[in-house]
């Protein structure tokens, strides 16, 4: 089971155009599909030549969006006489040297798609490189509007491709809209500006532009529960009525390791691949550890004996473990160089952060830290902290958003805070992480918790 879930989250590659037939289920673009799909119909009931632009960072669907609506017309979601009249062709620009090349590509698959035979591109007697741009631009656009009853949709991916070769694409464009063609031009690329960046760009004229924005915790956490359900709608019957695989299946991933995974991925990029590739790479690393078990008590693995079910299982520290070996962090190695009074605040900050619902953002505020501060002191027989006040837990909290551990509210506009007590702070590095790695230090210097440090074990 892990090894198909594996396979399952291997697809942390970037979607290609040409994937249409391998379907990828998609999920939270709901808004996106509709944008696509509204814009696609509007455009082949007026029979009008249009241009979409879709851009976004890396890893936020555009690709796989599109392909997913594309696939729903194919696949006759929509009115079937509908089908006989479209064509999709789809090229990713970084593939051609240059616009000439893409072109006669296209030359050659417009022939072939409407005529059952190549371009011919010694009409005009010589070579190809007899031809310049614009009688490229012209011929494609002729060939479009020769099946002006049928609607064309030209997909072209990573169109920024493109842009270092803009008259000749600026042309190509041009002739496409301008003419009797009915096709509809889209084009996917990360750049949000873009259009704007340069003068005389062809996606300048488009008509309209969605912006795929990276995905936030809710959605990557949906994404993949998603893509869980779907492999397991999947399984075989009898697998998937016995009710100890049911259990364990859904039980695969603890909840609040799925949530550091979707808070540490939206705040690093959004990009819905890291999180793929974090699931993935826990699903290997668990797969070892059942493979490799070494029952409770024994000092040796033994092949013959699984763990319980119940611990088969993502848990928070196995995706800590992972997050660590794939970006590293940096919180160890700071945390080794703190004095003590400042670890004594960072372990009241866990206490006061550990009673909060996982996957909310929380603010404190220095009075309610400084009781907790003097809690701990107290037992760990620190007086002399408890005596700075106040003013001796700010020093100590500047040092701590120096190494940037929190983040201090600054003060509104003119707003002059006298007391201390109500100014705000947050942290800056995962709460889970903390957690575990300040326990982690503690273990290593063998020094016990105090009391109240529960929330660290
Ligand atoms: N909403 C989603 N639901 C399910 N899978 C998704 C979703 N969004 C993206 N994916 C998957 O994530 C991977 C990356 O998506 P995709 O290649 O479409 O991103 P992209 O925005 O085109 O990235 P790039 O800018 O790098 O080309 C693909 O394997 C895709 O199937
Ligand atoms: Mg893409």
């Amino acid at each position: 089971m892990l090894g198909i879930l594996i396979e399952e989250f291997n697809c942390n590659h970037q979607a290609d155009i040409d994937d249409a037939d391998g379907r990828v289920q998609i999920y939270t673009r709901d808004r996106e599909q509709k944008l696509i799909r509204t814009f696609i119909q509007d455009n082949i009931s007026k029979g009008k030549a249009a241009l979409m632009y879709l851009c976004g960072h890396p890893g936020t669907g555009k690709t796989s969006t599109l392909n997913y609506v594309l696939s729903s017309f194919m696949t006759g979601d929509i009115k079937a006489k509908l089908l006989l009249k479209l064509s999709v062709s789809m090229f990713n620009a970084m593939s051609f040297r240059d616009v000439k090349t893409f072109g006669f590509a296209l030359l050659d698959e417009l022939s072939q798609k409407f005529y059952g035979k190549a371009f011919d591109k010694y009409s005009k007697g010589s070579q190809k490189a007899a031809y310049d741009e614009d009688e490229i631009a012209i011929m494609v656009a002729k060939l479009l509007a020769s099946k002006g009853d049928a609607t064309k949709i030209l997909v072209i991916d990573e169109i920024d491709a493109f842009e270092s070769n803009q008259t000749g694409f600026l042309a190509l464009v041009k002739h496409i809209l301008a003419s009797k063609t009915n096709t509809i031009i889209i084009g996917i690329a990360n750049s949000v500006d873009l259009p704007f960046r340069k003068k005389g760009s062809a996606i300048a004229m488009r008509d309209a532009q969605i912006l795929f924005e990276p995905y936030d915790e809710g959605q990557i956490t949906t994404i993949i529960e998603e893509k869980l359900n779907m492999r397991f709608i999947d399984f075989p019957l009898l697998v998937k009525q016995n009710p100890i695989v049911k259990k364990m299946f859904f039980s695969l991933i603890d909840e609040r390791a799925m949530t550091l995974i979707s808070k540490k991925v939206s705040k690093m990029n959004g990009d819905v691949r890291v999180a793929f590739d974090i699931i993935k790479s826990a699903f290997v690393e668990l797969q070892q550890r059942v493979k490799h078990f070494i029952p409770e008590g024994q000092k040796e693995e033994s092949p013959d004996q699984m763990p319980e079910p119940k611990d088969i299982k993502i848990t928070l520290e196995l995706v800590t473990h992972v997050f660590k070996a794939k970006y590293g962090s940096k919180l160890p190695e700071t945390l080794k160089c703190l004095p003590r009074q400042n670890l004594i605040i960072l372990e009241a900050i866990v206490n006061l952060y550990a009673g909060w619902p996982s996957g909310e953002d929380r603010k404190i505020n220095f009075g309610e830290l400084q009781s907790e501060v003097e809690y701990l002191c107290k037992q760990q027989f620190m007086q002399d902290m408890i005596r700075s006040g106040a003013t001796g837990i700010q020093n100590l909290m500047d040092d701590l958003q120096f190494y940037n551990i929190i983040e201090i509210e600054k003060p509104k506009g003119l707003e002059q805070r006298r007391d201390i007590k109500q100014s705000r702070f947050w942290l800056k590095v995962e709460f889970t992480e903390l957690q575990t790695e300040l326990k982690a230090l503690y273990e290593s210097k063998q020094e016990p918790l105090s009391g109240a440090g529960e929330a660290i074990k």
